[in-house]
C-alpha cells in the first residue's frame, strides 16, 4: 500500500505523514516513511542540489529531469522493495508534485509530465494521495517561519522564494488533480490545528487501510 502526501509549501504534510507513521507503528503495522526528493542516497544529493543554491540556475527542464532521476532511483531502491515486503509506504511527495510544480507551476506540458512520471515509477502507483490544502499566504507564512527557525534562508527555501502566483497555480493544480480521481485523492483542509488536520488525515488513511476505530 503506497500512500503519498502532497501540497504546497508549508501545508504540514511532513508533520502529518510522520503522525500517521507513528499511529501505524503503534498498531504493529510494518510501515516505512520516506520522501521525494531525498529518500535514497542519490536522492539526498539531488535534493541538496535542487533545493540549494546550485538549483537556482536550472532550466525548468533540467530541474524536471533531476526530480525524475530521484523518483526512478527511489522507487527502485526503496519504495518497490518495501511494497514487495508487504509494508505500508508513506511517501512525502511523489509523482503529483511534478505535475503540480513543474506542470502547473512552471508551465511544462502536463500530459508529457504524466508520461515521464510513468517511466520513472514503472507501474508503482499511489493507492491513496492526501492533498493538504490551505491558502497560499498561510502556507508560505508557515514555510518562511520554519526556514527562519532552522536558519535556512536560501537552501531548502528556494521554492518558497518564488512569487505568490506560482504557488497559487500549484495549489489550483493539486485541486484540479483531486477533481479527476475521487478514489485516489482526498483533499484535507490543512489550515486548522495539528490535531484537527490529523483527524481528517487519519480518517482517510484508516478508511483506505480498513483499520477499525477501536483497534
Ligand atoms: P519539501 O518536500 O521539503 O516540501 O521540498 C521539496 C521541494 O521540491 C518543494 O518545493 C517541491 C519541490 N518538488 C518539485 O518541484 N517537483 C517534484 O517532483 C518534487 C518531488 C518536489
Amino acid at each position: 500500500m503506497l500512500i503519498t502526501f502532497e501540497g504546497i509549501e508549508g501545508c504540514g504534510k511532513s508533520t502529518q505523514s510522520r503522525f500517521v507513521f507513528d499511529q501505524l507503528q503503534k498498531r504493529g503495522m510494518s510501515v516505512l516513511w520516506t520522501r521525494q526528493p531525498g529518500g535514497c542516497k542519490l536522492g539526498e544529493r539531488l535534493r541538496a542540489m535542487l533545493l540549494g543554491q546550485e538549483g537556482s540556475g536550472l532550466t525548468p527542464q533540467s530541474e524536471l529531469f533531476l526530480y525524475l532521476a530521484d523518483r526512478s532511483q527511489h522507487v527502485a531502491e526503496v519504495v518497490r522493495p518495501a511494497l514487495t515486503a508487504g509494508k505500508v509506504v508513506l511517501c512525502d511527495r511523489f509523482t503529483d508534485s511534478t505535475v503540480a510544480y513543474q506542470g502547473y507551476g512552471r508551465g511544462l506540458d502536463v500530459q508529457l509530465l504524466r508520461q515521464l512520471n510513468d517511466v520513472a515509477v514503472d507501474g508503482c502507483l499511489p493507492d491513496l494521495t492526501l492533498i493538504l490544502d490551505l491558502p497560499v499566504e498561510c502556507g508560505l507564512g508557515r514555510a518562511r517561519a520554519r526556514n527562519a527557525d532552522q536558519g535556512q534562508t536560501e537552501s531548502e527555501g528556494r521554492f518558497e522564494a518564488e512569487e505568490t502566483a506560482f504557488h497559487q497555480r500549484i495549489r489550483d493544480g493539486y485541486l484540479a488533480l483531486a477533481e479527476e480521481d475521487a478514489r485516489r485523492y482526498v483533499v484535507i483542509l490543512a489550515h486548522g490545528t495539528l490535531d484537527e488536520v490529523f483527524q481528517q488525515v487519519w480518517k482517510a488513511v484508516r478508511a483506505r487501510l480498513e483499520i477499525s476505530e477501536q483497534k
